[in-house]
């Protein structure tokens, strides 16, 4: 079974095809009234992981890792079930029929929601989250191709057109901007780990034992290893159950563009006009001004 469950949908506006949710679009084929009432008012357990991002930041491969980290290993961790059921998008629709209240713990969850947007509980709670960011000109790029292969997100239009969108946070779950400095705001820290999709591009290895040292298991370095290896771009891509082959065509065509498309970090460089790559610096060391984090892209 998907997660996309409604009927094909194609050439419609912003409109027609997203919901406006507390100042956010949000794709309304994923997201229902009822799947946002289920996500304000969902109870967390201490002991979930929350798997936090903005999209196409590597949401992805982080449910690749954490799933084998919390098994010790176990290919069956991500082999058994898809990436849309193994740690679930609270938002969507497809996470309040997947009966949570009765998933045995340690439950792996995903969001791409913004820190002030969780629900009550998650502030009571304070569950382990992992932020993954990256590269926003990356993002954008993987974003450019993304969207043009679904049918219910609105199509990125031009390259020109799209980058306009992206920076003003036209598009699904607003601006990059203000998505990454939320989440770096955020009150209390001390339950979240912040990573970047370069670090995990960079050390693999280290990224893994690093994730698993956050959530407090203690893995033998041959289980590191193995997990990394596993979580590879080449080697995940063949995952079935991670790389989306089993999501129907009408609703997302990798023939076009594939989802595990390139995996690299610095693709924006074979996107971006060199005027296009200003302007977005321009941009982004206007809204990024008050940030102290250090970002590895920097
Ligand atoms: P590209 O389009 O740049 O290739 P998300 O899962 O948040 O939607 O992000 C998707 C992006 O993460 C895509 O980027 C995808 O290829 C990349 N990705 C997924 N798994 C990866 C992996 N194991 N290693 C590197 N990149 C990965």
């Amino acid at each position: 079974e998907s997660r996309l469950q409604s009927p094909l949908i194609d050439n419609m506006t912003e409109a027609e095809l997203y919901t406006l949710y507390k100042g956010m679009y949000l794709p309304s084929h994923l997201h229902s009234p009822q799947s946002l009432a289920y996500f304000e008012g969902f109870t967390f357990r201490p002991d979930d992981v929350v798997i936090a991002t903005y999209p196409k930041s590597g949401t992805t491969w982080m449910q690749e890792i954490v799933p084998l980290i919390m098994s010790g290993g176990d290919p069956a961790a991500v082999e058994s079930l898809h990436n849309w059921d193994r740690a679930p998008w609270l938002e969507e629709q497809r996470a309040s029929q997947l009966n949570l209240e009765e998933r045995p713990s340690p439950r792996v969850l995903t969001t791409h929601f913004k820190y002030n947007l969780m629900p009550p509980s998650f502030f009571e709670i304070k569950p382990k989250v992992i932020y993954v960011m990256r590269n926003p000109k990356d993002v954008f790029t993987s974003a450019f191709h993304y969207y043009g292969t679904t049918s219910y997100m609105v199509k990125p239009g031009s390259q020109s057109e799209f980058l306009h969108k992206f920076l003003d946070g036209i598009v699904p779950f607003n601006s990059w901007f203000n998505h990454v400095k939320d989440w770096l705001n955020a009150e209390d820290k001390g339950h979240i780990m912040y990573i970047s999709y370069e670090e995990m591009k960079m050390d693999l290895k280290d990224s893994v034992a690093r994730i698993a040292q956050f959530l407090e298991k203690h893995l033998d370095r041959e289980v590191i290893e193995k997990i990394a290896e596993r979580c590879l771009f080449q080697n995940m891509k063949l995952n079935k159950m991670s790389n989306y082959s089993d999501v129907p065509q009408e609703f997302m065509d990798q023939t076009k563009s594939e989802f595990l498309r390139k995996g690299i970090a610095g693709d924006w460089k074979n996107q971006l006009t060199a005027a296009e790559a200003e302007y977005f610096d321009t941009v982004y060391k206007d809204k990024m001004k008050d940030v102290k984090y250090t970002f590895v892209w920097d």
